[in-house]
């Protein structure tokens, strides 16, 4: 018995066409292993949509977004349109929300998305940090009024399965510390200033090859390791904490000289984000460029490279870390995420 789901996927861009280009490559697999026909009946990016209840073809739509178009001239199913109208009346059973990320506009497109999305019973996954960010209670409890899941696995850490280890696989401890390398921007160009790289030559060459944020600063002020900290924290912790939380130094202020001088003393630095737990209950939480010593986990990380570490009281430390040189991993969490929602039995928005 072949199960269909019926997905919509807002945003067409890194991950959203990459996401297509697996849902080609992967389909017989899955049909195969799991028994589940993943069916993109629609699409949107900032300019149409397409929608047909009988599915689209993720080929063509992938290859419509690298010829540089828009969805909304898929033949016969293509409309100038919004994303929002396509999630308000489309008939889905999953929502895929990859629209760019936005912390300073109250968390839009993303946030109205998802919540139309989980209004209508929608599950949701997503790799946008600024919905989880803003509203990650309001939106956890939607999705439970709702009877829905909301998973969010892409939003740290790229593809490292960073809220899986810390929600599934370390239940029944207290994480006390985490402390983590989510941003892989910052670490490559901390590596290139480590190189002897001037500044200048060093953000160049992160933004010529796409891993730098359309806005600079929310990678280089620390803005998007801030965002991650605040996801694994609610997530991980189950502590309500917010962005305004975070005492965050991001690394514009660094020189390549500290960096060289550091690798001279066998540090190696990192804008590393910790959370530690209080004994009153609450978490000090801090991103800033730290300067590792060089048997650190963290210190090991290569140049596009993530890692996450967690000190629990009953499994030790467990640490993780991923080599991301192309965004394919962080595409593919879309795909982990709704594996687990319609594979796993067990439900998903608790971490207990
Ligand atoms: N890139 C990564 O490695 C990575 C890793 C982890 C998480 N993420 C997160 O994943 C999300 C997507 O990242 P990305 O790199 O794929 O971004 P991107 O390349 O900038 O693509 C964004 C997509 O969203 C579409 N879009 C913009 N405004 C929209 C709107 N109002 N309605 C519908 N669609 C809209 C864009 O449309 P057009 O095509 O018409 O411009 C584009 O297709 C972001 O939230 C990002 O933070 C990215």
């Amino acid at each position: 018995m072949i199960r269909t789901i019926r997905v919509l996927l807002i945003g067409l861009g890194n991950l959203g066409r990459r996401f297509c280009d697996l849902l080609v490559e992967k389909e017989p697999y899955i049909e195969a292993r799991y028994g589940l026909r993943l069916l993109l009946v629609g699409a949107a990016d900032s300019r149409g949509l397409a929608y047909d209840p009988h599915g689209l073809d993720p080929a063509r739509v992938s290859a419509i977004k690298q010829a540089g178009g828009t969805v909304a001239d898929y033949p016969k199913a293509g409309q100038a349109r919004s994303a929002v109208e396509l999630i308000t009346r489309a008939e889905a059973d999953l929502l895929c929300e990859a629209s760019p990320v936005n912390l300073r506009q109250g968390a839009e497109p993303g946030l109205t998305h998802i919540r139309t999305a989980l209004r209508r019973g929608m599950h949701v996954v997503t790799p946008n940090k600024g919905p989880l960010v803003l509203a990650y209670q309001e939106l956890h409890a939607l999705a439970a009024e709702q009877g829905v899941q909301l998973r969010f696995d892409g939003t740290v850490a790229g593809g490292l399965p960073a809220l899986y280890i810390g929600q599934r696989d370390l239940r029944g401890a207290v994480v006390r510390r985490i402390e983590a390398v989510p941003n892989l921007v910052t670490g490559y160009i901390l590596e290139l200033l480590a190189d002897g790289l001037p500044w200048e030559e060093a953000v160049e060459r992160a933004r010529s090859e796409g891993v730098l944020e359309a806005d600079p600063s929310f990678d280089l002020d620390g803005w998007d390791a801030a965002a991650k900290l605040i996801i694994l924290v609610n997530a991980v912790m189950d502590l309500p904490v917010r962005l305004e939380d975070v005492e965050r130094t991001g690394i514009t202020g660094v020189s390549g000289a500290e960096v060289l001088a550091a690798r001279r003393e066998g540090q190696v630095y990192k804008l590393v984000t910790t959370a530690e737990r209080r004994a009153d209950g609450g978490v000090n939480l801090r991103v800033a460029p730290t300067p590792l010593p060089a048997d650190h986990f963290l210190a090991h990380l290569g140049r596009k490279q993530m890692g996450v570490v967690y000190h629990t009281d009953i499994y030790g430390t467990v640490m993780a870390a991923i080599d991301e040189p192309t965004p394919l991993p962080s595409a593919a969490t879309m795909l982990r995420d709704i594996m687990d929602i319609f594979c796993c039995q067990e439900p998903a928005n608790s971490n207990k």
